[in-house]
């Protein structure tokens, strides 16, 4: 009840101001700090295999298998995806912006959120960069 007293003036805020993007949009830029954010993890083979099982589960649909972008939904969700496979793919993008993006969501991608640790989102961060090494 309380919060609601706090939502309603923000909902109508944003109805009433167009130039604002709405608050329950996934974030289109990404803040600095997180964009410069280091992988702080060392993958190990048992690490990896985890992230291959969760992006199997969580990924591969859009992604494809091996990162190629020709999942089976790409087709029906009319999705415009990049080759992993191809090293130029993820060229202009840090791990921080990695990270951000398969935690918080991009366009039509929903993020993992709070699903996953976030070493373990770290990890996909390096199997998502290793398509290109195979
Ligand atoms: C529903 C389909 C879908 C699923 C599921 C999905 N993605 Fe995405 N992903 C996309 C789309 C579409 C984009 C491009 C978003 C944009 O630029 O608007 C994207 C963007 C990305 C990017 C940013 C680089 C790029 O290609 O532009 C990364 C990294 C990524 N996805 C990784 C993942 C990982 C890892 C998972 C699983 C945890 C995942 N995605 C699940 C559809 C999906």
């Amino acid at each position: 009840m309380l919060k609601s007293l706090f939502v309603l003036p923000i909902l109508l805020l944003s109805i009433l101001s167009p130039q604002q993007p709405p608050a329950t949009s996934t974030p289109s830029s990404i803040p600095v700090e997180a964009a410069r954010m280091v992988n702080p993890v060392r993958p190990t083979p048992e690490s990896q295999a985890h992230a291959k099982k969760m992006y199997g589960y969580d990924c591969a649909m859009c992604h494809g298998a091996n990162g190629n972008g020709k999942g089976e939904l790409v087709a029906d969700m009319k999705l415009v995806l990049k080759d992993y496979t191809d090293p130029e793919a993820l060229k202009g993008l840090s791990d921080g912006e990695l990270f951000y993006i398969i935690k918080n969501g991009k366009g039509q991608m929903s993020g993992e959120g709070d699903r996953a640790r976030p070493e373990d989102l770290w990890n996909m961060v390096i199997l998502v960069r290793s398509f290109a090494k195979r």
